[in-house]
């Protein structure tokens, strides 16, 4: 099926993973539209044109805009993402990110829309008994943000069975990395993940630290599985593109596999960059798991996905790529 004269709404277009699918449907033919508050996300990470600022808990004006401008699918990113904040402040992420998306879903049922791909994370599974995790374990969040995420999925569940409304629910593990062509990237602020806080330590000289190096792996620090930004654009892509052939309802892990320490991390930054890391060693950070990696089998299975650009080397390549270029 060719993707042309076919048009995906993208909620949260102008955030890190949602402003790096857009511009990978505009490069495969898409037509796209972009809803944005712009409360988190960025108004220069998108195409103005292509930018409508409004908020997802607007049903009416949802709807309005997915009449005015037919869509055949949505992939809806908006959503609230710091699971530290998620613990002190837990009104906010059922607000936004599961109120938000039952208004979302609400607005697509008025203007006939039936096909969603929604942003899970690998949070819904808590402290998981079996890793590699795979889609069958069962939910079991430690944290608000996992839990106004799993919401989610049961919302979709009886859209479907009730309404026809067909989703994809992806579950990212460590998005990482910038777009190879230095056209998007991370930029969050407070930012709170890995990679960019190791960048922040080489630019500012301030010690970055790293929470706890006495868990039960290898060198004592956290593992997680690191997944570039292109490669997790490219999986909401493929399952855009089946939702579109008539597929039925899924739920996938987007991960590698694979699993890297922070140490580990460290390592190949001060590798990639040619600079030490000035760090040291805190206490844990509460609610880590010490190993998150996803088993992603199905989707290399049942919808042809591949990692193409997940090697540790490439993801800190293109994130102090753009990270250089941000502070120009
Ligand atoms: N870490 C440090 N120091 C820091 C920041 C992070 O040591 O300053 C460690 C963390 O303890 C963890 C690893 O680096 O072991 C990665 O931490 P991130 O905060 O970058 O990412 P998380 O694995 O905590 O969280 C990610 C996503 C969440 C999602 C979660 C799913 O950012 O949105 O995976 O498990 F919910």
């Amino acid at each position: 099926m060719s993707p042309h004269n076919r048009r995906i709404l993208v909620t949260g277009g102008a955030g890190y993973i949602g402003s790096n699918t857009t511009l990978q449907l505009l490069d495969a033919g898409y037509d796209v539209v972009v809803a944005d508050n712009l409360s988190r996300g960025h108004r220069e990470a998108v195409d103005p044109q292509r930018l409508h600022v409004i908020d997802i808990h607007d049903t009416e004006g949802m709807a309005r805009l997915m009449m005015e401008k037919p869509c055949d699918a949505v992939i809806h990113f908006a959503a609230y993402i710091a699971v530290g904040e998620s613990m002190k402040v837990p009104e906010i992420y059922f607000e936004n990110n599961t109120c938000g998306s039952l208004s979302l879903l609400t607005a697509m049922r008025k203007a006939n829309v039936k096909n969603i791909v929604f942003s899970s994370t690998a949070a819904v599974y808590g402290m998981p008994a079996r890793v590699p995790i795979p889609e069958t374990e069962p939910f079991a969040p430690v944290n608000a943000y996992g839990e106004s995420k799993v919401m989610v999925e049961k919302l979709l569940h009886w859209f479907d069975l009730i309404h026809g409304v067909r989703s994809m629910r992806l579950r990212y593990f460590n998005a990482s990395g910038a777009d190879p062509n230095g056209r998007a990237g991370e930029d969050h602020e407070p930012e709170t993940h890995l990679i960019p806080l190791l960048f922040r330590a080489i630019q500012t000289g301030e010690p970055v630290k790293l929470f706890g190096d006495d868990y039960p792996t290898p060198d004592g620090t956290c593992i997680r599985d690191y997944i570039h930004v292109t490669d997790l654009a490219r999986a909401h892509i493929v399952a855009v593109e089946k939702l579109l052939a008539g597929g039925d309802s899924d739920v996938f892990n987007v991960g590698t596999g694979h699993g890297f320490s922070v140490k580990e991390v460290l390592n190949a930054v001060e590798a990639v960059t040619g600079r030490k890391v000035p760090h040291v060693i805190g206490p844990r950070r509460e609610g880590d798991p010490p190993l998150l990696v996803a088993d992603s089998t199905k989707l290399q299975e049942r919808l042809g996905w591949r990692p193409e650009f997940s090697s540790i080397e490439t993801i800190v390549e293109t994130a102090w790529n753009w990270a250089n270029r941000t502070r120009r």
